[in-house]
């Protein structure tokens, strides 16, 4: 499919962006019709015409394995390490605690996986029993709102080789951006960003990440237990036919496969990344728009083929437990200030709308004249 291809050059032109530290779009696509997947419309015929000026300026890089070496080299530098010998720009961290002590060769390599939880002190029964379910291939971050760090090594071993992050009364979009920028978390090949209020009797971290990479699902988040807790979407509860699903196609609000939030969709409550998807997400994720509303419905612009690679896995589910924990934050020392929070993440909700409308738009509009409908 032709879309999907110039996805992945939209992907891979990220990438190779952010690397040599220019920004280029992440996806183009025509005017969002109202609650229709643009990658289902008329979107592909916008990638028709290959002799585009955007397509000549993409077909370098259109397949990664065709990167000159010249390429390579100037990818490898990026800005700011110009004046630096290549061999020694260090491109890519993780969030792996290192010993003070021995020798650097002998340390514990950083863990497969990541697990990031925006926590407070109260709820951190829960957040016990969820690091409980992350094996030892999970490097663990916490990201605290309440400004309580130090009591967590009192009463939890595994917190001691956590990395904890404070800062009040911030979302985990807050903390993500700023600390899980790509190169960072760039060893991990899937980052857990969830909430704290999660319950996970049902959920085992290495079973799940088994089934996401066998299914090849680059977005995902575990099914939730539809009897407990509230519900948003439909397509996000578990079912108990197999074990993931990608599609509410045929549930009584989705008539229609390509129609949002039926497919390729997942909520912001527990998703998972898989490297390259986060490396765009991170992207998509606004400086100042920290609610992270909207974002769900954004995810499927960071996957080649939305409705095979994003899904729901049934057979580790979850029960959102919807503790309101971090609205209750708010400026505490006020009148109504869950109110208000909620009165923000609506209104945030809407400009990050109105800036995803305002750059296709945009994109749509460097296209040149014969990219019409065929
Ligand atoms: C793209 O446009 C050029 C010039 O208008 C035309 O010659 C060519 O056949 C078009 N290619 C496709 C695939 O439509
Ligand atoms: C990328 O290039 C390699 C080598 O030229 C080729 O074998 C491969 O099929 C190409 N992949 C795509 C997706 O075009
Ligand atoms: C943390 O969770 C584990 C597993 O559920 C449990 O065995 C342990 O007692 C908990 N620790 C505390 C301090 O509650
Ligand atoms: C989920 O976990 C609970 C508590 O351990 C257990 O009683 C229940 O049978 C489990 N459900 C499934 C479907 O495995
Ligand atoms: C996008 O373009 C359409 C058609 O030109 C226009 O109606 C709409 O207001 C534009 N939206 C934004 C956010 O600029």
């Amino acid at each position: 499919m032709r879309f999907s291809q110039v996805l992945t050059t939209a992907i891979s032109m990220a990438v190779f962006g952010f690397l040599v530290g220019i920004s280029f779009p992440v996806a183009i696509t025509p005017k969002l019709q109202c609650g229709i997947l643009p990658w289902s419309s008329s979107a592909s015929s916008v990638a028709a015409n290959s002799s585009s000026i955007l397509d000549r300026f993409w077909a370098q890089f259109r397949n990664s394995s065709e990167l000159s070496e010249q390429n390579v080299k100037v990818a490898r530098k990026p800005e700011g390490a110009e004046r630096l010998p290549a061999g020694i720009v260090v491109p890519e961290s993780d969030l792996h605690l290192r010993r003070l002590w021995g020798s650097p060769t002998e340390d514990v390599q950083p863990r497969k996986y990541l697990l990031a939880l925006a926590a407070g002190y109260t709820e951190r029964a829960n957040v016990n029993a969820t690091v409980h379910k992350f094996s030892d291939n999970f490097d663990i971050v916490l990201f605290h709102y309440d400004g309580r760090t130090t009591e967590w090594d009192d009463e939890f071993r595994w917190s001691e080789e956590a990395v904890h992050v404070s800062a009040k009364k911030q979302t985990k979009w807050w903390f993500a951006k700023r600390f899980l920028h790509p190169s960072i978390v760039a060893p991990y090949e899937y980052v857990f960003l969830w909430d704290e209020d999660l319950g996970v009797d049902n959920f085992t971290a290495e079973a799940y990440v088994e089934i996401v990479r066998r299914h090849g699902l680059e977005i995902s988040q575990p099914g939730l237990d539809a009897a407990v807790g509230p519900k948003t979407y439909d397509v996000s509860i578990k079912r108990d036919s197999g074990e993931i699903h990608k599609t509410d196609a045929g549930g009584p609000r989705c008539p229609d496969v390509h129609q949002m939030p039926c497919s390729g969709f997942v909520e912001v409550m527990a998703p998972v990344f898989s490297r390259d998807a986060w490396r765009c997400v991170w992207h998509m994720i606004q400086n100042d728009l920290v609610h992270g509303w909207g974002l769900d419905f954004n995810f499927w612009r960071c996957v080649n083929d939305p409705e095979e690679q994003i899904g729901v896995v049934d057979a580790q589910f979850v029960v959102h437990r919807g503790v309101p924990t971090l609205i209750a934050q708010g400026n505490g020392e006020k009148e109504g200030s869950s109110h208000k929070v909620r009165a923000r993440q609506f209104e945030e909700m809407y400009a990050f709308n109105q800036r995803i409308a305002k750059a296709d738009n945009a994109t749509t509009r460097t296209l040149p004249d014969q990219q019409q409908q065929p």
